[in-house]
């Protein structure tokens, strides 16, 4: 888009928005609208079970990288301290190591730095390492925490290169030892309820799925422009980085292996050519444009407050502090004009797959939404589902009478606030329960299977980048 277009089109927009009504976003994401009269979906047998894991004691935890993730995963611990118990913590950052070591009593000998010093004694200090470090520093600490003989809960992206994730596999694989890879959406309530409901044989034979990703577009702005993972050879390439959990769960709900993929990709927008004319590198250097612009920073996190976990604010979310944050060169990154950054990650990419039995699956990932969230339609020989993250509805050709199930997960007191529909906190139950009984097979997937989903967005980047289909093996 050209830069005389961005101003028009943002004017446009401002004009469009007064226009609609405050309803009439809910409208159309269903092909056929809901009724209040829509039976519930019965024979699943699936109960939404506490939170709270079963284990023979705490299992201890040390956890490495205590950003945005390390603090996710050790809240359990507080939830449920006959589960869990952080005995020891890592992060480059004083402040982030001292704040969740302090908020979990951990002794000074257990405050660690850099992640080597956790393993620099050469013994083993706790039951497990939560991995939760950038995308550049997974392999190097799970290759030691499993030489070591730690289980691991890794965050995905599992590594950086095939070859890497394939070394973790076959590490854990050798030693015996526990990976949970952090696939948190096969664990959310609505998930499993999709999968159970396709596994039961009611729409029969799946034979296609449309999986879409929309990314809300200030989140995009957030970490695949202005943060963590905008280069994707810093971190990885965006469909693995955000979308190894869709090509995961398709995997999943598909059951058959994928053989091939093909998928197309491009940056089109957040880059330097779209720049309005006298656009500053800093939004708050005085952009003439700042009223105009969706992506200024300082109406994103000082007046909306959204994404402020990056800003280490330990709870003063003043618009002025936050302000001060942004012009801190520690935290200005996040201030930089979304036309003025070192990013390379696509802000849409699509992709379609070919599973065994001649199963299709296009999945889309869009940087443009209002909100995030996947939706997804399942087409079966016997039926056909349709949901939203929150609720889906099942068609049977037969009856022709949609069934729907919406348990309300987040009302359920211990879900509330648990990130990913629920998944976040109920993965930490099964892996604790798993290490906690030495049994695998209590974990949604293990190692091996998880690392399949990887070398399929692999293989969608080799075809994004070659332009030719690629062999999934
Ligand atoms: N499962 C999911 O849905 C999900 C969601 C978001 C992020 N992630 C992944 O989780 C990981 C962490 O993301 P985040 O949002 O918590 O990032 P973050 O930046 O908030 O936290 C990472 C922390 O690691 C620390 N760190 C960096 N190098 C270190 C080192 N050598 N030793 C010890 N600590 C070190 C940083 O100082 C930081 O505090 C990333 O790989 C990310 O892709 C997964």
């Amino acid at each position: 888009m050209k830069r005389r277009d961005f101003l028009k089109s943002c004017s446009l927009a401002a004009a469009g928005s007064a226009l609609l009504s405050p309803t009439s976003s809910a409208a159309g994401l269903f092909a056929f609208p809901s009724s209040p009269d829509d039976a519930p979906l019965k024979g699943l047998d699936l109960k939404i079970r506490s939170l709270e894991a079963e284990t023979t004691r705490p299992v201890t935890v040390i956890v490495i990288g205590c950003g945005n993730r390390g603090n996710v995963y050790a809240r359990y611990a507080k939830m449920f301290p006959k589960a869990m118990k952080v005995v020891g913590v890592s992060d480059i950052l004083d402040h982030r190591k001292n704040r969740l070591g302090d908020a979990h009593d951990v002794a000074p000998e257990m405050r660690f730095g850099h992640f080597r010093e956790v393993f620099a004694s050469g013994k083993k200090l706790a039951d497990v390492v939560v991995i939760s470090t950038p995308d550049d520093r997974h392999y190097e600490p799970c290759m030691k925490a499993l030489d070591l003989g730690y289980d691991v809960l890794l965050e995905k992206p599992v590594a950086q290169t095939e070859k890497e994730c394939k070394a973790i596999r076959d590490k854990a694989l050798k030693t015996g030892r526990i990976v949970g890879v952090c696939h948190v959406l096969r664990y959310s309530p609505y998930f499993l309820a999709l999968r159970a409901a396709v596994r039961s044989g009611m729409i029969g034979d799946v034979v296609s799925i449309q999986h879409m990703e929309p990314i809300q577009y200030a989140h995009m702005a957030h970490s695949y422009v202005r943060g963590n993972w905008r280069n994707s050879k810093e971190t990885t390439p965006i469909i693995l980085a955000k979308s190894c959990h869709d090509l995961d769960i398709l995997r999943w709900i598909i059951d058959k292996p994928c053989k091939s993929i093909s998928a197309d990709g491009y940056l089109s927008f957040f880059k330097a050519e779209n720049a309005p004319e006298g656009a500053p590198a800093y939004c708050t250097d005085g952009c003439p444009h700042a009223d105009r612009c969706p992506y200024n920073c300082i109406d994103i996190y000082c007046r909306q407050k959204v994404h402020l976990g990056v800003f280490d604010l330990n709870g003063n979310r003043d618009s002025a502090f936050i302000l001060s944050r942004l012009k801190d060169p520690r935290y200005s990154s996040y201030a930089r004009c979304v036309f003025h950054c070192d990013n390379d990650q696509p802000d849409h990419y699509v992709a379609n797959m070919v599973f065994e039995d001649h199963v299709t699956a296009s999945f889309t990932m869009d940087a443009f939404a209002p909100k995030g969230g996947r939706r997804t339609r399942i087409m079966g020989t016997l039926g056909y589902i349709e949901g939203d993250m929150k609720e889906f509805r099942v068609w049977d050709f037969l009856t022709r009478t949609p069934k729907v199930w919406n348990e309300k997960v987040a009302e359920i007191p211990e879900y509330a606030g648990s990130g990913h529909g629920g998944g976040d906190l109920r993965l930490l139950r099964d892996f604790l329960e798993a290490v906690s009984a030495q049994d695998v097979s209590r974990l949604s997937s293990n190692i091996d299977v998880s690392i399949e989903s990887h070398v399929m967005g692999f293989a969608a980047e080799r075809s994004r980048r070659s332009g030719r289909k690629e062999k999934v093996k």
